[in-house]
């Protein structure tokens, strides 16, 4: 049986890049897996968090997933602190984990920056924390963008060491299942920085909770430069802006750029943005509807994940108990 497990961080302001890059990825993979689906509020922590916009968050982002299309009666939707075995797990597989696996992670050293000493634990051990957030349901499958392939790797390696230690073969080593390079979704107003949540100009992104007329605007507005369209990609190099929104468009759209520049060859910018536009806009503002409508209900969004977590429970703690057993833990006295 195939099973997946993916993470998203409960950050606010969800934009294209988070649909895109990320969110719009999970609704396509429901139906052909046992999906399971968690917002990392125990991974959010390992940085300082405001704790009422980290309630904001966590709901908006509840929110935008299943105004994507995450159906939380085909899968399993759910808050990460609401399952303790992924923390127990975590210290486990941390009893497993050498150091010199985490000195490793390029992430830990952008995170924590120059003064390495004052990082948290949490933020070293946060690739740990991830390894069980998988292990704990014995996850086969990983949809995770490129920035998170190092820390799937580490996962085999740690479910590896695991099962070599104990004489198993309990842990699957899950398969990474990397999601394409072209939904790298970069800034409308700097085609060589990444779509980002906290850029001060809001015209450099598209919100997941824009209107039709803010969309209109934001593309009207993006960067572009004053070449025609290219008919191959090889002739969006060089040019970042516009290939970042022949990326969109072909993202939007499902086809590839290889496709948008055959079809959309020799036109200028005037012409393809309204296209654009157009396609960003019927795709785009239902979701962002139906995402203001799921946040004015926040007693609605708690319970979707409620009932996610009761789920979850389910499967996790039957798998904590085997390790239990593996490990030579006692049984009696255990809840
Ligand atoms: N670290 C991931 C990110 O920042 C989120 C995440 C946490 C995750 N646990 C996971 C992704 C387990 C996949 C599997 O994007």
């Amino acid at each position: 049986m195939n099973r997946i497990f993916s993470g998203i961080q409960p950050t606010g302001n969800l934009h294209l890049g988070n649909y895109l890059g990320a969110i719009r990825n999970w609704v396509g993979l429901q139906d052909d897996f046992e999906s399971i689906y968690c917002i990392v509020d125990l991974h959010a922590v390992t940085l300082p968090q405001e704790p009422d916009e980290l309630r904001r968050n966590l709901r908006e982002v509840t929110a935008g997933v299943v105004a994507a299309g995450v159906d939380p009666q085909r899968c399993i939707l759910f808050a990460q602190s609401a399952v303790p075995a992924h923390s127990e797990l975590a210290w486990l597989l941390a009893c497993q984990t050498p150091l010199g696996w985490l000195n490793r992670m390029t992430q830990f050293k952008e995170k924590a920056g120059k003064h390495r000493e004052n990082a948290g634990l949490g933020l070293y051990a946060y690739p740990v924390l991830m390894a069980a957030d998988i292990l704990i349901y014995r996850a086969t499958h990983v949809p995770v963008g490129d920035d998170q392939k190092q820390h799937l790797e580490l996962s085999r390696d740690i479910a590896g060491a695991f099962n070599r230690q104990f004489g198993v073969d309990f842990f699957p080593l899950p398969e990474p299942q990397i999601f394409g390079a072209a939904t790298r979704v970069m800034s409308l107003r700097d085609g060589s920085s990444k779509m980002s949540k906290s850029d001060v100009s809001d015209y450099s992104r598209i919100n997941m909770t824009d209107d039709a007329d803010t969309i209109a605007l934001k593309l009207r507005k993006a960067r572009t430069d004053a070449d025609p369209l290219p008919g191959v990609p090889a002739g969006l190099a060089e040019r970042p802006e516009a290939a970042n929104l022949v990326g969109i468009y072909a993202a939007l759209e499902g086809s590839t750029v290889a496709a948008v520049c055959a079809e959309y060859e020799g036109r200028m910018f005037s012409e393809f943005k309204p296209a654009l536009t157009e396609l960003a806009i019927s795709t785009l503002a239902p979701i962002a509807d139906e995402m203001r409508r799921l946040m004015d209900d926040p007693g609605h969004v708690d319970g979707v994940i409620a009932d996610g977590a009761k789920r979850a429970r389910a499967i996790a703690e039957p798998i904590l108990a085997e390790v239990h057993d593996i490990l030579g833990f006692l049984r009696p006295g255990r809840g």
